[in-house]
């Protein structure tokens, strides 16, 4: 029996995109496959760790041994993640969250007419969950992602610093064979005062060493 280094602590991670309704049968959402934060979450379970993964709507299996909280939008997950961070050691962002909503959605299926060839749709802004984590007073150790196409450093500080997180992990989503949809990632994690690249390879590779960041980092903070 061998201890493992995440005993007893709680990690509550967000994962895949989110999805909008419109009306009925139509909603706004991205591309996100959810596959990178299912690979985090697999691996802080494999390192001792009691996992809560709320994820959106998402087609890869599910992690073992994981608390699995499904939501559809924004608003949901936004409502279960401060639930579950309150208390909890760690939460990492990493789902695709929509950045806006439907103002109104329509209760029956909108119709197109003859005579309407341009409609406009409403949106709202949706509330910043990582951030809204981040101002809890027991604040847990608290990780975003920035998904970027250029100027990739100065982004991912800027939203370190913005939304009071600990770390963040960058990826240019520019790059072929990484990132959205892909198996394989590439990632440069930043804390105020550090910086460390995580190479191209498989996403449960890149999440085991993102997990050992992350716990050296806690443990250092403690
Ligand atoms: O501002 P931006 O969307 O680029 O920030 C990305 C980071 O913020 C990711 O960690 C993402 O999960 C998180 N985020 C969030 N809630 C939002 C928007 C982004 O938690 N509404």
């Amino acid at each position: 029996y061998q201890e493992k280094a995440l005993m007893n602590q709680h990690w509550v991670i967000t994962a895949g995109p989110t999805r909008e309704a419109i009306d009925p049968v139509r909603y706004i959402s991205n591309h996100s496959s959810g596959k990178m934060g299912y690979a985090i979450a697999q691996a802080a379970v494999n390192a001792g760790a009691k996992v809560t993964l709320i994820s959106g709507p998402v087609n890869i299996p599910e992690p073992s041994s994981v608390e699995l909280i499904n939501v559809m939008s924004a608003e949901q997950m936004h409502q279960q993640a401060l639930l579950k961070a309150k208390g909890a050691d760690v939460f990492i962002a990493c789902a695709a969250v929509a950045d806006y909503r439907v103002v109104e959605i329509a209760e029956q299926k909108i119709k197109k007419t003859a005579d309407n060839h341009h409609m406009q749709i409403n949106l709202v802004k949706n509330p910043d969950i990582v951030a809204d984590v981040a101002a809890l007073s027991e604040k847990p150790f608290t990780v975003g992602f920035a998904a970027e196409t250029q100027d990739v450093e100065q982004y991912a500080l800027d939203k370190l610093t913005r939304k009071n997180l600990d770390l963040i992990a960058a990826n240019n989503v520019a790059l072929s064979g990484q990132g959205f949809n892909s198996d394989n990632n590439a990632l440069t994690v930043f804390s105020a005062t550090s910086q460390q690249d995580i190479s191209l390879m498989r996403k449960s590779d890149v999440a085991e060493q993102l997990v050992d960041i992350i716990a050296e980092q806690l443990g250092e903070k403690r």
